[in-house]
């Protein structure tokens, strides 16, 4: 019988980037503070994880994102109000969102020299285990959540998972794709990875969508790492060198990836998640499709 993989109980959420293509949305407001419906982005993605089985919470954030840890935190007298108020409903919503006191732990990436030493910095509060990596830009939809699907891969293969998703093969110089090979319990192996390939040179067209499962020993290996693409420090090109000694599986997502770090992609997270609410849909719906059949750019 093969040995069961080591369990994945935490979960690192790097929130240290200057969302430079929001602003001035987000100069004052951390971008994973900004609303999608009824709830900041991040927590679509701290809910993810938390379905997945996560219990602790690592989030590396920056200058400006103190309001993150307030909106993990209780509210004590917003809630005493409430109370007063008899406001129950309000009162679910609050408690529904929020981990368990002591699942939450913060660190500062002091200068955002990127994602490879933003998850750099999560190694002390991640220690010697393997943990979850969920870019918070990337808002997933579906049911069960993206990770709770790569855990069921995990559990099968172990190793380091990959979450990936098809994209039109004009678009892979985009992105970071994986070269895929042999299936492997409901994904595939991955045989190499390429950021930003030249056009007309990828090895597939699954990009790197921003769910990964990923084993300790990525943390000395970015110790060491040099910058990369953009004079960053790039969590592929480690990647890159972790897979010379373990091995690396790929799962496809087949729901809905919205990329809220650009506004394009902010607005249709919006739109989707309102459409899956029966209420909204209903009262939304006829006013969407007027206002499509109306558009006159005011812009040029
Ligand atoms: P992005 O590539 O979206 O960069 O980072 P960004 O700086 O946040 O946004 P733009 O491009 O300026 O608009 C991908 C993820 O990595 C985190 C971001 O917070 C985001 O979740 N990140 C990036 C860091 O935590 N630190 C970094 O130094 C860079």
């Amino acid at each position: 019988m093969t040995k069961e993989p080591q369990p994945v109980r935490k979960a690192v959420f790097p929130v240290a980037g200057l969302g430079t293509r929001f602003l001035p949305a987000t100069k004052a407001v951390p971008k994973e503070m900004l609303t999608v419906v009824d709830k900041p982005v991040i927590q679509y993605v701290v809910d993810e994880a938390r379905e997945a089985g996560i219990e602790h919470f690592v989030f590396v954030t920056g200058r400006n994102k103190a309001v993150i840890e307030d909106h993990f935190d209780q509210q004590v007298e917003l809630e005493q109000t409430l109370r007063e108020r008899g406001k129950q409903e309000a009162l679910d919503i609050l408690a529904a969102g929020l981990p368990a006191a002591g699942q939450t732990s913060f660190t500062r990436q002091q200068a955002p020299l990127g994602l490879g030493h933003a998850v750099w910095c999560a190694r002390e509060l991640v220690g010697n285990e393997p943990f979850a990596l969920l870019l918070p830009d990337m808002v997933m939809q579906d049911q069960p959540g993206c990770m709770s699907r790569m855990m069921e891969v995990y559990r099968e293969t172990g190793g380091n998972i990959i979450s990936t998703e098809a994209v039109d093969w004009e678009e892979t110089h985009k992105y970071g794709i994986v070269e895929k090979g042999a299936a492997a319990a409901g994904g595939f192996r991955i045989t190499g990875m390429v950021e930003k390939p030249a056009p007309g040179t990828a090895p597939s067209n699954l990009y790197i969508n921003g769910r990964y499962i990923l084993q300790p020993e990525i943390f000395s290996i970015l110790e060491t790492q040099a910058t990369g693409a953009g004079g960053e420090i790039q969590l592929t090109d480690a990647m890159l060198k972790l897979a010379e000694k373990q091995d690396f599986f790929g799962f496809t997502f087949t729901g809905r990836t919205f990329d809220c770090g650009s506004k394009e992609g902010f607005i249709k997270a919006n739109l989707a998640y309102a459409m899956w609410s029966r209420k909204m849909a209903r009262s939304l719906g006829p006013e969407l499709r007027e206002l499509l059949d109306s558009i006159k750019p005011v812009d040029g």
